[in-house]
């Protein structure tokens, strides 16, 4: 199976290269060549994807391709790019979207594929806008197509997210045992999957022909509620339980709307996914790498490149809570008998 993937050493992108070496797959990677790269024995063609001639041109002279698999497609010039690039060129093109495609109206949980998309944060419409010109190319004969929607997923390569965004210095805070915020009272609900497990369900998902035509979550089985993510990452790290504040979620977005915004477009919601179709349709897919397990690889990875941003260096948490104790008075919740 000769495959293409467009990007490669991003943190999904090697889980795949991982399982479809496992495949015996043949695999070229397309990237600039920027990101650290420990992909082994692989093709390399360097080239910006947003060059769009020289892309086209490399992509299909490099081509016909048995399996295209386009990991970073971020906007609907891109989408068409691919689409001339490999339009009776491809067996099989797998288009990484996200589950932000379905927005956050969601009424009944959890979200299936079923679920009506209505995105609303640009990254989730222009990924829609993507997902919805390849159904057009699929429909038209031009290459078969499936659409994977992962949720959050992490691993080494990629940092440890909290409940505001992506802060690195949350895991100096957890290890110093320095307090954290929740949003709301910490009963949102999400959930997090390693980066190997969902990319063995690109990887065999590939060629598969159940898949053509069809679009398919890809996130863990675990649901954990914030308070539980933020313990059991603490946990994970060998960290002492988190003193864990909890903000009402208006609060912190009014208080920090520019660096709150991850909070306010995605980590307010509640983040719960069905992948029993993928399951269905690619057994090979299961989450198989326990949350605990996946951080303390990741924080390895963040600790060998020093990229852990010590809690001191950055003060914004303190400054918050600071603020909220300002305004609640020093509120503790009395224990009511
Ligand atoms: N992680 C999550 O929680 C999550 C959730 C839902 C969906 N997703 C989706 O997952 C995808 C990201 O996949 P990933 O994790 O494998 O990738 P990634 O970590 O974002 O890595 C990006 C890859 O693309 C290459 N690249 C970036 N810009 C390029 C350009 N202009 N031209 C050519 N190559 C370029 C990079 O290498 P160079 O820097 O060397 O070029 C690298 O190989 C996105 O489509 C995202 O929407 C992720």
């Amino acid at each position: 199976m000769k495959v293409l993937i467009i990007g490669g050493t991003g943190l999904i992108s090697r889980g795949i290269v991982k399982a479809l070496h496992g495949r015996g797959a043949d695999i070229t990677v397309f990237n600039r060549g920027k990101t650290e790269d420990r992909l082994g024995a692989v093709r390399r063609l360097r080239g910006d994807r947003d060059d769009t001639a020289a892309f086209e041109k490399l992509v299909a002279d490099h081509g016909p391709w048995d399996v295209v698999i386009d990991m970073i497609c971020f906007n609907v010039q891109q989408a068409e790019s691919d689409v001339r690039a490999l339009d009776g060129r491809c067996g099989h093109f797998l288009f990484c979207s996200t589950v932000c495609t379905y927005g956050n109206t969601q009424t009944i949980l959890p979200t299936t594929e079923l679920t009506p998309q209505r995105p609303h944060s640009s990254y989730g419409r222009d990924k829609l806008a993507g997902e919805q010109i390849f159904l057009r190319a699929h429909e038209a004969g031009k290459f078969p197509v499936t659409i994977i929607r992962p949720s959050h997923t992490y691993g080494p390569g990629g940092p440890v997210i909290n409940n505001l965004g992506w802060e690195h210095s949350f895991v100096d805070r957890l290890r110093q045992g320095l307090p954290v915020i929740v949003s709301g009272d910490g009963h949102g609900l999400w959930q997090s999957c390693y980066h190997e497990d969902v990319g063995r369900g690109f990887a065999h998902a590939a060629g598969n022909r159940h898949c053509f035509g069809e679009a398919y979550n890809a996130t863990a089985d675990e649901v954990a509620t914030w308070d539980e993510y933020t313990r059991r990452t603490a946990a994970a790290l060998g960290a002492p339980a988190p003193r864990i504040v909890h903000i009402p979620t208006d609060l912190l977005v009014a208080l920090q709307h520019e660096r709150l915004q991850p909070l306010e477009e995605i980590f307010r919601y509640h983040g719960v996914y069905s992948s029993e179709k993928l399951k269905r349709d690619v057994p090979e897919f299961r989450q198989k790498t326990p949350y605990e397990e996946g951080v303390k690889r990741t924080v390895e990875w963040l600790d060998a490149r020093h990229k852990i941003v010590p809690a001191k260096e950055d003060d914004f948490v303190d400054r918050i809570i600071a603020e909220w104790e300002k305004l609640s008075g020093g509120f503790t919740p009395a224990v009511v008998k």
